[in-house]
């Protein structure tokens, strides 16, 4: 199978081909519970890091155990992982409270009870500087080629125009990171910036605890932090079960995006997103 013809279009956006027409149509009604803590991210953003500093703070409060189902990573909602059996909407289904949620959908595709959150659940956002976030794209997707069979191999210029252009899974990034910004006020929204959590994790840390509201003294609070450094995490995630979640931990740093890019690209991207993000209140950190 060539590279090309691993998406989709659907309502402005580009869809892993496993994103099918049935699965967004009955997820705008998957139900979400009131005690749901969520993800909802552009790939490659951090959702991982942030699940797992949320796995340590709720088994630090004893709120789940360690070997709780729930920590199982049922991958995101709407697709079916290239070794799972079924989409994570089916898989997560049956799940045992409180679930972990993750979604990569824009806002506009995503269930109504996390576009439209009521009550008690809890949606984290992290959001990466554009070239950071499509470097690690880039590899990530090569890998995840490699465990669908596909042979073909893609070139980093090609993919960074095609992220640009919006062509790349979920993209357009800017629609996507846009979208959900607009959530910033609401209460059931703690959005994080990838580059503030590798300056000052452990602040990062506090600010999660208190969104989830839960109490921890300040030296669990600080053990939690230390456990959710790259190299720490990088442990658990190469261990995991899940193959697809083995070729999560890559490099964990800002600015990887020097060793890839032209200084051509470079500019583009400059170009390219301060127009997109221009007259809005949103920044991006790329150092
Ligand atoms: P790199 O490919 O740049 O290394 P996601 O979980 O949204 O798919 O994001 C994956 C990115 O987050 C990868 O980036 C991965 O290395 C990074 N990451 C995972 N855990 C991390 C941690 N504890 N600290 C910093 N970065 C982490």
């Amino acid at each position: 199978m060539s590279v090309e013809k691993l998406s989709w279009e659907y309502k402005g956006f580009t869809l892993p081909l496993d994103v099918t027409k049935e699965i967004l149509d009955v997820l705008p009604n998957f139900k979400i519970r009131d005690d749901d803590i969520v993800v909802a991210s552009f790939p490659k953003t951090g959702t991982h890091w942030l699940r797992g500093i949320v796995a340590k703070i709720l088994q630090a409060a004893g709120k789940i155990d360690s070997s709780a189902d729930s920590l199982i990573d049922a991958g995101p909602l709407e697709i079916r992982t290239p070794t799972a059996t079924q989409p994570g909407y089916l898989t997560q289904a049956d799940m045992p409270s409180p679930r972990f949620v993750v979604t990569h959908l824009p806002i506009q595709l995503a269930p109504l009870g996390i576009s439209k959150p009521q009550n008690k659940v809890k949606i984290l956002v992290p959001m990466r500087n554009p070239k950071d976030t499509a470097v690690s794209l880039f590899h990530f997707g090569k890998k995840i080629l490699k465990l669908m069979g596909v042979t073909d191999d893609v070139q980093w210029e090609e993919f960074a125009h095609n992220f640009m252009k919006g062509k790349v899974a979920y993209g357009p990034f800017e629609d996507h990171v846009l979208g959900w910004w607009q959530m910033r006020d609401d209460r059931h929204f703690l959005f994080l910036k990838y580059e503030d959590m590798k300056k000052d994790l452990l602040s990062a840390v506090k600010t999660i605890v208190a969104f989830l509201e839960v109490d921890l003294d300040e030296s669990t609070i600080k053990g939690i932090a230390e456990a959710s450094t790259f190299n720490n995490m990088k442990v658990d995630l190469d261990n995991s079960k899940v193959a697809e979640t083995q070729a999560i931990a890559r490099k964990g740093i800002i600015g990887d995006w020097k060793n890839m890019f032209t200084p051509e690209q470079s500019k583009a991207f400059d170009n390219c997103y301060e127009e997109k993000f221009s007259g809005t209140d949103f920044a991006f950190d790329f150092e």
